[in-house]
């Protein structure tokens, strides 16, 4: 904000100033990108420490009080029996949809539920947002939906977005416990 703040007060100044705040631009957005994909391969330490359920819930009270949305949270009250790879692919899921949601949906009300029922995962992420045409949800220069597909189909589970604009948007996951590659 602070460059894009100086890059207007220096439109009248010579190009070569104007370059040069395009080449600032550029190195922090590739900055920006680093960390984030370093912070994605990083595997969320408070989830090896509290588990998936105390994770999810640290989650989404982190999003309420960075976005000021209101998110309601189902959970259920047992532990969620899935392996450590599984439970950090859920989060990963979750925190790319809360992630959009803040970005992109202008919602003011989500809904996350999660069951584990019949040894399987369900989650799904509702918001009342401006939603989505096919064609942004499909974008292939975009890398977080497409992730989140990798990461279901990685362990057989599956996710599908269900959204249109002025419709709002549902992400929905079905993760097994176990996959036939176990
Ligand atoms: N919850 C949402 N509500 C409205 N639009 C969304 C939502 N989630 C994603 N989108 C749209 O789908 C696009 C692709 O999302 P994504 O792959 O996560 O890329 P990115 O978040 O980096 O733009 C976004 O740019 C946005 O236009
Ligand atoms: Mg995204």
């Amino acid at each position: 904000m602070d460059l894009s703040w100086l890059t207007e007060k220096l439109t009248k100044q010579p190009s070569s100033y104007q370059y040069k705040t395009t080449a600032m631009h550029q190195h922090i957005d590739d900055a920006i990108h680093t960390v984030q994909k370093i912070a994605t391969d990083l595997r969320p330490s408070i989830l090896d420490h509290l588990g998936l359920s105390a994770a999810i819930e640290w989650q989404v009270e982190n999003f309420i009080q960075q976005s000021g949305l209101e998110c309601h949270l189902s959970i259920p009250d047992l532990a969620i029996e899935i392996d450590e790879q599984r439970a950090t692919a859920v989060f990963r899921i979750i925190q790319e949809s809360l992630t959009n949601i803040s970005r992109h949906a202008h919602a003011d009300l989500v809904n996350l539920d999660i069951r584990f029922i019949d040894n399987t995962l369900t989650l799904s992420i509702t918001d009342n947002g401006n939603g989505m045409t096919p064609l942004q949800m499909n974008n292939p220069e975009k890398f977080g939906i497409q992730g989140m597909h990798e990461r279901a189909m990685h362990f057989d589970g599956e996710l599908s977005i269900d959204s249109c604009p002025g419709k709002g948007c549902t992400v929905r996951l079905t993760l097994p416990q176990n996959s036939i590659n176990d």
